[in-house]
C-alpha cells in the first residue's frame, strides 16, 4: 500500500487545503533552530483548526450511511463541537452536542458558534469525559427508538475514520516540504484525544519517512495517552495494511501543568512570543502548551544544528477570546 491508498475513502473536503507552511523567521532566528508552521489554524471552515481533518472523512461516513442525525460530545467550549456543528449542518444532517458544564446566560466562544451553526445543545452537569459519552450513546439510543438514523462522533472525533484526515495531513505535510526544497527530522503538535498523532503515524508508516512525531499531551497521563495513540494508530493503520510499531509513539506530558485547561507559565510565555514575534494566534489550552515544549526544546538544546523543525498549530484560537 501506498500513499494514495488515503484517496480510496470518500471526502467531503469542508477544509480548504493544503494549509500553508511557512518558516517562523523571528523565532527561528531567536532560536537558532530552523521552524516552520504548518497553518492548521488556517483549515478554512468553521473558524477552522485540526478538527476539519478529520470531519472531512467523518461526515462523509455519516452520509455514506444515510445518517439524518448527528451527535458530538465534549467540554462547553469544545473546538471539535463547534466544527462538528458546522459540518454536520452544512451537510444536511440534525446535529446535537453533548456538553459537559451547566448553561451559561451568555454563550461565549466556541459555544455561542455552535449555536450559530444551528446545533441543538444538551448540557450535561459532568467533566468527565465517560460520563459524556455515556449521556452521548443514551441519547443516540432515544434517537434511534424515534427512527432517525444517528452517527455519533466520539470525543474529538478520533476514530479510525477520523484519523485518516491526519494521515492525508502528513503526507500533505511532505508534499510541502518538497515545494519548499526542505526536509525534517521533526514533527511537533498537541495531542489530546490522539487522533492527530495516531493519524500522522500512520501517514509515517506509508510514506517510509524515518523521523519523529512528537506529541505534547495536554490532557491525560502519559501512559493512557500512549495506549490510545497506539490503539489507534493501529486500527487506523489497518484501513491502509500498514502495521504500527509501539516506538512510533512518542509523548510528552511536561508541559502540561496540573491538569487539562489549566493555564501554566510556559504556556503563555509562549502566546505571547508567537504572537509578538510572528503575529500568530496560539490557545491556552492546546497549541500554547505545545508552543512550550517547542520553544523549551528548543532552549535545551534538544535539536540537531540546522535541523528543520515543523510545529503544527491546531487551531483552538477561539479560546483566546474568551
Ligand atoms: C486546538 C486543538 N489542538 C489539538 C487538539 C488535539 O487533537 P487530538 O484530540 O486529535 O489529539 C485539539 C483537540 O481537541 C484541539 O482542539
Amino acid at each position: 500500500m501506498n500513499r494514495e491508498s488515503i484517496k480510496k475513502f470518500p471526502t467531503v473536503s469542508l477544509s480548504l487545503l493544503p494549509t500553508p507552511l511557512h518558516k517562523l523567521e523571528n523565532i527561528s532566528r531567536e532560536t537558532g533552530v530552523n521552524i516552520y508552521c504548518k497553518r492548521d489554524d488556517l483549515s478554512g471552515f468553521a473558524f477552522g483548526g485540526n478538527k476539519t481533518r478529520k470531519l472531512d472523512f467523518l461526515i462523509a461516513d455519516a452520509i455514506s450511511k444515510k445518517a439524518n442525525t448527528l451527535i458530538a460530545v465534549g467540554a462547553i467550549q469544545s473546538n471539535f463541537c463547534r466544527m462538528a456543528a458546522a459540518a454536520g449542518k452544512v451537510s444536511g444532517l440534525d446535529v446535537h452536542l453533548v456538553l459537559g458544564g451547566e448553561k451559561p446566560d451568555k454563550p461565549t466562544g466556541n459555544l455561542l458558534l455552535s449555536y450559530l451553526f444551528g446545533a441543538n445543545i444538551h448540557f450535561v452537569d459532568s467533566n468527565d469525559w465517560n460520563i459524556l459519552e455515556r449521556e452521548g450513546k443514551q441519547l443516540a439510543e432515544i434517537f434511534k427508538t424515534q427512527g432517525k438514523n444517528v452517527y455519533r462522533l466520539p470525543i474529538g472525533g478520533s476514530t479510525p475514520i477520523g484519523a485518516l484526515g491526519y494521515a492525508a495531513a502528513f503526507i500533505e505535510i511532505l508534499d510541502d516540504c518538497n515545494r519548499l526544497g526542505i526536509t525534517t527530522n521533526t514533527i511537533i503538535h498537541t495531542s489530546s484525544s490522539s487522533g492527530t498523532q495516531a493519524g500522522l503515524i500512520v501517514g509515517k508508516k506509508l510514506t517510509g519517512w524515518q523521523g519523529k512525531i512528537i506529541g505534547m499531551g495536554v490532557a491525560k497521563t502519559e501512559k493512557q495517552l500512549s495506549k490510545e495513540v497506539f490503539d489507534l494508530a493501529h486500527d487506523t493503520g489497518k484501513l491502509l495494511h500498514v502495521s504500527i510499531d509501539k516506538r512510533d509513539v512518542i509523548l510528552d506530558n511536561s508541559y502540561m501543568g496540573s491538569a487539562y485547561g489549566v493555564r501554566t507559565a510556559a504556556c503563555e510565555s509562549a502566546i505571547k512570543s508567537f504572537a509578538e514575534k510572528e503575529g500568530i494566534v496560539l490557545d491556552n489550552v492546546y497549541t500554547g502548551k505545545a508552543a512550550a515544549g517547542l520553544l523549551d526544546y528548543a532552549k535545551r538544546g534538544l535539536f540537531s544544528p540546522n535541523e528543520n523543525v515543523i510545529f503544527i498549530h491546531t487551531g483552538g484560537t477561539v479560546e483566546i477570546f474568551e
